[in-house]
């Protein structure tokens, strides 16, 4: 019997059919982001291309400026969510204030908040990046959104995911019923449904950190991973760590295949004392998923989704993929540091 051929689209008006009061404004808001990654994918693909095609430098052959990928991706972002009347307001790792919707058009119950490239520095070594999004209910009465409208925490969100532009490109979502992944058919442009109900596996496999790091961290931390190699004192299965500095691609595979992924926090500066990434659109959405898989996402001491956020790009340590190995690293910290 021929499986099923379900788009994403299709998807997302059967999960709609779960709400029965939904307006459709926000399944019309998760087609939109569908169709802004697959105007990104089509650009990642060529990214290796812009110097033998004499894209370079200022103009490129159609006379628009040639724009570096995480510009471009961030434009499409806001240029296909900006007109829809579907949100109020953005936030995008690339925006150092809130992204308003542009005068005489109107705004809507939604908040979207979003990396748009990410993992950059592997782009031009043609590594997986992605694209990080997480939507929010807004919370201002009405009118144009407020950045209160984006600093919620992740147990808010209505809805996150992320697209892997890797291999294949993938995008994979959850509204709170479960995690479905989608590749793309460029042929026909359409993600169909390749990885419904994704579970992260009891069994883990993998943990994936920048060991190069490792003097920069807590003793907790060094602790916990001396365990997940196996030279703790206490037994553990032994893991392959795997790393490839992207966190989507790092999150992805141990979504599927179980681990975790952890980029903690570290000393060397007083500035960042947080580690490096950012808990309103890195964290805090791949926490939603991580949770709708049956895994965890901590911060070394608390569920990620339980921060309140106090600024659009403040940091946080990272622990996120099987629930057993993230807890045991709130065990190592609890035991070992302060
Ligand atoms: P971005 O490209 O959006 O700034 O994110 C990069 C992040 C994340 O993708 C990855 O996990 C991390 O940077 C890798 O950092 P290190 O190179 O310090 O390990
Ligand atoms: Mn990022
Ligand atoms: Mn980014």
């Amino acid at each position: 019997m021929a499986e099923e051929i379900i788009t994403i689209e299709r998807h997302i008006l059967e999960m709609q059919r779960g709400h029965p009061t939904a307006t459709g404004v926000f399944t019309n808001l998760l087609y939109d982001i569908a169709l802004a990654a697959k105007v990104i994918a089509r650009e990642t693909t060529r990214a290796g291309l812009v110097e033998i095609l004499g894209l370079a430098g200022k103009m490129n052959v159609q006379g628009e400026a040639q724009m570096k990928l995480d510009v471009f991706a961030n434009q499409v972002m806001i240029r296909m969510n900006s007109y829809t009347g579907r949100l109020c307001v953005m936030a995008s790792e690339e925006e150092p204030e809130i992204i308003t919707i542009p005068e005489g058009y109107p705004t809507g119950p939604y908040v979207l908040v979003f990396d748009p490239l990410d993992g950059s520095s592997n782009i031009d070594v043609n590594v997986s990046i992605g694209t990080i999004f997480g939507i929010y209910r807004r919370v201002s009465a009405g009118g144009p959104g407020t950045v209160e409208d984006c600093l919620q925490p992740g147990n808010r969100l209505v809805a996150a995911g992320y697209v892997i532009y890797g291999a294949s490109t993938m995008m994979v979502y959850s509204t709170g019923q479960g995690v479905h992944g989608f590749t793309l058919d460029p042929g026909v442009g359409e993600f169909l449904l390749s990885h419904p109900n994704i579970r992260i596996p009891e069994r883990p496999k993998y943990f994936s950190t920048n060991l190069g790091y490792q003097r920069y961290w807590s003793p907790g931390v060094v602790e916990y991973t001396r365990w997940l190699q196996g030279m703790g004192d206490e037994p553990v299965s032994s893991l392959s760590l795997r790393y490839i500095g992207s966190l989507v691609a790092d999150f992805h595979r141990n979504l599927l295949d179980g681990g975790v992924f952890y980029y903690p926090a570290d000393t060397r500066d007083p500035k960042t004392p947080h580690g490096k990434l950012r808990l309103l659109y890195e964290a805090a959405p791949l926490a939603f998923i991580a949770r709708n898989a049956g895994g965890y996402a901590s911060d070394g001491r608390q569920p990620i989704e339980d921060i309140v956020p106090t600024s659009l790009h403040q940091r946080t340590p990272l622990f996120i993929g099987s629930r057993d190995l993230v807890e045991k690293a709130e065990v190592f910290i609890g035991r070992y540091d302060q």
